[in-house]
């Protein structure tokens, strides 16, 4: 039997949920809307805004993208925001990480309505999380990992889990749904990051590993413990001479070595990528659905 975690399939399933309310919300009178907003042409946004965009059509979400030059200003960004969060055919803004580095992404995530921030960064829906309060956004990729496990059957009452990496957009909201006194959460969570004494002995006590620091096949078979569930949410770009550009992307963990041991895995691509697109679709589905009540 496999021990692989289909990130893809479950994707799917939840697409498959999701379009559902987008049909009812349309019976209702009611169109979905999704603004996509990118500052710059750096590639790897380019390539996530199109898959978001693409599977906002498959839904039935109707997106807008706004493209603006690498020179915009933070007032300028501003205002676009202003304009959207007035606008009342756009119920979700997704303004692409990253920015450039004249403006303050702290800014701009606050600018950004709560109501519409389907990304989950707005300090309003972070407070909401850390607070247990479900009427929140819940960061899209954080969310995906949550949502992996528990239709992977993963038991994480009472487990000892341990994220690595601490940023803002999936360590430390990942560390704070799986704390939480709640269904399918109340784990035992250790964050650790670059300043961590031993990293390694944290690892081989979890009960479940999320990977989520950005270094290349950082996780090993000697830090998993067997039968240990191991989440990789990285995505870096190492050189491949075998490749036809030169490289391909792999994540935290190193696959080959860990999968054999491990109680179940996510490949990587096909685990949790997938999953940070379907909790967007969520996300945006769920705040047309307020916005419209
Ligand atoms: N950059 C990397 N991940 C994300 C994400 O989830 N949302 C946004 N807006 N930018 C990102």
């Amino acid at each position: 039997m496999t021990n692989l975690i289909d990130g893809r399939a479950i994707a799917e399933q939840i697409h498959a949920e999701t379009a559902h309310r987008i049909t009812a919300l349309k019976a209702r009178g009611v169109q979905a809307g999704l603004a996509f907003v990118r500052v710059g042409e750096d590639p790897a946004s380019r390539v996530y805004v199109g898959m978001k965009e693409k599977t906002s059509e498959r839904l039935g979400i109707k997106s807008t993208t706004t493209v603006l030059p690498d020179a915009t200003t933070q007032a300028e960004l501003l205002a676009l925001i202003t304009q959207l969060n007035a606008d009342p055919s756009c119920h979700g803004i997704l303004v692409q990480a990253p920015l450039p580095a004249h403006i303050d992404q702290a800014v701009i995530f606050a600018a950004v309505s709560p109501a519409k921030d389907v990304d989950g960064f707005h300090p309003v829906n972070v407070g909401k999380l850390m607070l247990g309060d479900t009427t929140g956004f819940v960061p899209c990729t954080p969310a995906g990992v949550h949502e992996l496990l528990i239709r992977s059957g993963v038991k994480i009452a009472g487990a000892e889990v341990v994220v690595l990496g601490r940023g803002n957009i999936v360590g430390k909201p990942m560390a704070a749904i799986l704390c939480q006194k709640a269904k399918h959460a109340d784990a035992t969570v250790t964050l650790v990051h670059s300043r961590t004494r031993d990293v390694a002995a944290h690892c081989r006590r979890a009960d479940i590993i999320v990977a989520a620091m950005g270094v290349a096949h950082f996780v090993k078979a000697d830090m998993v413990r067997p039968g240990a569930v191991v989440m990789d949410v990285g995505v870096n770009r190492i050189p491949d001479p075998t490749a036809k550009n030169g490289s391909r992307l792999v994540g935290d963990v190193d696959f080959a070595a860990v999968q054999p041991i491990a109680g179940l895995i996510t490949p990587n691509p096909g685990g949790v990528g997938p999953m940070t697109i379907a909790m967007l679709m969520r996300n945006t589905v769920r705040a047309a659905e307020v916005a419209s009540r």
